[in-house]
């Protein structure tokens, strides 16, 4: 089986239990400023499980597309990936564990056709937060798993969410595909590694608030999650998840590029995996609706260290010259299909692949040498830091560098030298990482909304080539990236911001409507249109919603945006709006820094 039979195979199976296919969102969170990246399907769909009501109904299912970030550095083994697909279906609400436990052992078992004796699962043990999940495991042994191929487990292993430090979270069963040669031990033993987690149901009963207590939620929410490329590399007997379809091609060019052999020796592989797998997770990063260019914050710097990284891992293979758009390329190819963006974005990615290459191809040989200039045993953290700023050395590289001479690196003293270089930014990213999902405060919906306003009065002011090209909301300011070439003079500057505070005062009412992408583009409404499956989206309009909005400065429809929300009521809760800053984002991409006071 590929991707693509068993993308379909999943998402029709649950269309036929009532489930609406909706289309994967964006690998970057539009309005939440805690995390960097979409790591789960559940992630864009917290609103919902939050109790929103979603326009495509309480039973969803889709192949969300991910990136993973917490575990880079296991990149190189068999089986961990920076960017994968997660299928998943949800019920919000609507059913509950028997359905869903009886449709996972159903797909299981009659789709994927995977005999009962392969199959083990584990359910929650139970603690002082919530009992012990004798109901799963109950549902299991109806369904014909022997008691032996049950484990019961506590927290760190039965238990998923949320996704963020607070949220929707719950006890969970997962699934795992026995892949060892010989036949299933009868009893099934959770520490043998031969056993591979293929699928997790997580029964999302609780809610974690920020005092860290579980609270029962008043929902019963369900969510699922299957990993797309291990399911493929397990059951097609495969020895990593570099052989699935969506990741060989890319070895196959490296190997081409070269010369070397995939599996000839263990430096070679890993490497080669390093590079397909970041620049995968690059690829498809840039070229997200979304699309971020390399830069050194937030979602940018990640980019930045994956393609470091990859062109690092190419010279250890020999490769001299530019090789990572050749690479790049067939990453779109294999991905157009399902993802056209990236073939959409196709030139910003391959310019953005080769300017990052020319720039870090030359400091890279330059910080080598300044690299083997260190004695050990220990690299100082100024060594670091020196690496770091003059030759664009991530961290990352410079331990990879280090543990490949045996040396280690004081990294407390490189934090230390960041610190005092004030790079606040950076900083700012790695808080990110470690950060998890927002609460949607009064203070958020009210700068979410004012980023409507904001889009409206550009295109208003400085034309329709204006386009949303990334949005980060704090609790203190938005920043909204936009496509525009010029920089904007003083005077567009006061009149977007007349504009906003106009909308403003006139206490437009926001509201919204369900209606399906087409409807959408026909109402003249902003946003993505990412839709595939002809599922609905809401659309929020500031202002009369039932006129076209238009260029003119005082229309009636303020502005109408396809978007998730959460938005404020009415325009007079805002305040005053206030431009802060705008600057360069990056070529044709300009940046508006603004502020509620
Ligand atoms: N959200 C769950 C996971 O990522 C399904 O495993």
């Amino acid at each position: 089986m590929n991707t693509k039979e068993l993308r379909e195979l999943y998402v029709k199976f649950f269309e036929k239990e009532g489930h609406a296919i909706i289309s994967s969102a964006s690998l970057i969170p539009e309005n939440d400023p805690t995390v960097l990246f979409t790591t789960a399907g559940m992630h864009p769909l917290v609103p919902y499980l939050m109790g929103e009501k979603h326009p495509a109904g309480s039973r969803l299912t889709d192949a969300q597309k991910c990136i993973r970030t917490g575990d880079i550095d296991e990149v190189g083994d068999a089986w961990h990936l920076t960017f994968f697909e997660m299928l998943g279906n949800w019920s919000l609400n609507s059913y509950w564990k028997k359905e869903a436990i009886k449709w996972s052992f159903e797909f299981l078992t009659e789709k994927l056709k995977i005999p009962v004796e392969k199959l083990a699962v584990t359910v929650f043990a139970g603690d002082g937060d919530a009992p012990i999940d004798n109901e799963s495991a109950e549902i299991w042994t109806k369904l014909g798993i022997s008691e032996n191929r049950i484990a019961y487990l506590g927290k760190a292993d039965n238990w998923w969410g949320p996704a963020g430090q607070t949220g929707p979270c719950g006890p969970d069963t997962e699934m795992f595909y026995w892949t060892g040669e010989d036949e299933a031990p009868e009893i099934y033993d959770p520490s043998d590694k031969r056993w591979v987690e293929i699928w997790n149901d997580v029964f999302m009963g609780y809610f974690k608030d920020k005092d860290g207590n579980y609270k029962k939620a008043d929902k019963r929410n369900v969510d699922t999650g299957m990993g797309l490329e291990r399911v493929i590399a397990v059951l097609g007997n495969m020895p990593d998840v570099y052989h699935v379809d969506t990741m060989w091609p890319v070895i196959e060019e490296i190997e081409e590029i070269s010369g070397k052999k995939y599996g000839e020796d263990t430096e070679i592989t890993k490497s080669m995996r390093i590079i397909a797998d970041h620049l995968r997770a690059a690829v498809m990063i840039m070229g997200d609706n979304r699309g971020i260019a390399p830069s050194n914050v937030d979602q940018g710097y990640v980019v930045r260290k994956l393609l470091r990284r990859a062109i690092r891992h190419g010279r250890v293979l020999g490769i001299k010259d530019n090789f990572c758009c050749q690479v790049a390329e067939i990453v779109i190819l294999l991905f157009k299909e399902i993802y056209p963006e990236v073939e959409k974005n196709k030139s910003f990615v391959l310019n953005e692949i080769e300017k990052e290459e020319n720039k870090f191809g030359k400091a890279l040989e330059e910080g080598i040498k300044v690299f083997n200039k260190i004695e050990g045993p220990e690299i100082s953290g100024k060594d670091a830091f020196v690496l770091f700023s003059s030759y664009g050395f991530p961290l990352e590289i410079t331990k990879e560098l280090a543990k490949e001479k045996g040396l280690s690196v004081d990294e407390k003293e490189f934090e230390q030298e960041m610190k005092k270089h004030q790079d606040l930014s950076r900083q700012g990213a790695e808080q990110k990482f470690k950060g998890g999902l927002a609460d949607a405060s009064e203070q958020t919906k009210k700068l979410h909304t004012a980023t409507h306003l904001l889009q409206a009065a550009l295109r208003k002011v400085l034309g329709a080539h204006v386009e949303q090209k990334g949005s980060n909301i704090t609790a203190e300011r938005l920043r909204f990236d936009f496509s525009h070439p010029d920089k904007m003079t003083d005077e567009q500057k006061q009149r977007v911001e007349d504009l906003v505070n106009m909308a403003i005062e006139k206490e437009y009412p926001v509201s919204y409507r369900e209606m399906t992408v087409d409807e959408a583009k026909a109402k003249g409404a902003m946003g993505l249109f990412e839709s595939k499956y002809g599922e609905k989206v809401k659309v929020y309009t500031v202002g009369d919603p039932n006129q076209k909005p238009d260029a003119i400065s005082d229309s009636p429809t303020f502005s109408m945006e396809i978007c998730g929300g959460p938005h404020v009521e009415n325009t007079k809760e805002l305040g005053k709006f206030k431009i802060k800053k705008e600057e360069a984002s990056s070529a044709g991409v300009r940046r508006i820094k603004a502020v509620l006071e």
